[in-house]
């Protein structure tokens, strides 16, 4: 399955990337994380990216463009892929369809997750992450065993740097004005599915492993 998850800031995507990756044994490909990898090895993407990242704006197209292409040319995405966070804006996405039909690769599916913004703020707030393993918690939902730790490797949590009122309101604005007409787009090319992400996250991944075939 060729697969990308679209959805404002909070929807879910990460947390049901892992799932989805999981059962259909597909990489789970996240610009956001391969931004922040980049940031934390100081690399020169990384110190570019950030300046936009910490203001919640998005990182220039050209430069977000040529990471996924180069990511989509390596051997272990044969049996597909998920793709996070990408595209957000409808010069990415053109970029992608285009590349992906190029290369003999087409999309089967854009998964739409939708979610109101109160609930995206608290979400958001409360969410934290392993360092180690990557595994999303949240304070509210989805707290550790242990207060702070990781239930897998026991790795100390930690909060976003993005991860604040004021950002979050600035990632959300973004989303509504760039990435939001993606859910056209891709109505459009037949192959959006939207799934309501205020749902319970294990009764979405029984209606997305359903639907996704
Ligand atoms: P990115 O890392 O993609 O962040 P985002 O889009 O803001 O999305 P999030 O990761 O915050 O949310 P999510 O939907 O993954 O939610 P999660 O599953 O964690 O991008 C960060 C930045 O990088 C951007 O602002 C931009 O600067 C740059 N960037 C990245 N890609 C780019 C691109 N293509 N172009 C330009 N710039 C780019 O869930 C959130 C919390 O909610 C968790 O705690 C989770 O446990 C909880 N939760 C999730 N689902 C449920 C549920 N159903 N019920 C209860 N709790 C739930
Ligand atoms: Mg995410």
């Amino acid at each position: 399955m060729r697969a990308i998850l679209l959805g404002p800031p909070g929807a879910g995507k990460g947390t049901h990337a892992v799932g989805l990756s999981e059962h259909y044994n597909i990489p789970h490909i996240s610009t956001g994380d391969l931004f922040r990898e980049n940031v934390g090895k100081g690399t020169p993407l990384g110190l570019e990216a950030k300046a936009y990242m910490d203001k919640g704006e998005l990182v220039p197209d050209e430069l977000v463009i040529r990471l996924v292409k180069d990511r989509l040319s390596k051997d272990d995405i044969k049996n597909g892929f998920l793709l996070d966070g990408f595209p957000r804006t409808t010069a990415q996405a053109e970029a992608l369809w285009d590349f992906c039909e190029e290369n003999g690769i087409p999309i089967d599916y854009a998964i739409d997750l939708e979610a109101p913004y109160e609930l995206i703020e608290k979400r958001i707030t409360g969410r934290r992450s392993c360092p180690k393993c990557g595994k999303i918690y949240n304070v509210f939902f989805q707290p550790p065993q242990v207060e702070g730790h990781c239930d897998i490797d026991g790795a100390e949590l930690t909060q976003r740097a993005d991860d604040n009122v004021e950002t979050i309101k600035n990632r959300y604005r973004v989303y509504e004005e760039e990435t939001a007409p993606l859910i056209d787009f891709y109505r459009k090319k037949g192959i959006l599915k939207s799934f309501d992400s205020t749902k319970d996250i294990d009764e979405m991944q029984k209606e997305m492993f359903e639907t996704l075939v």
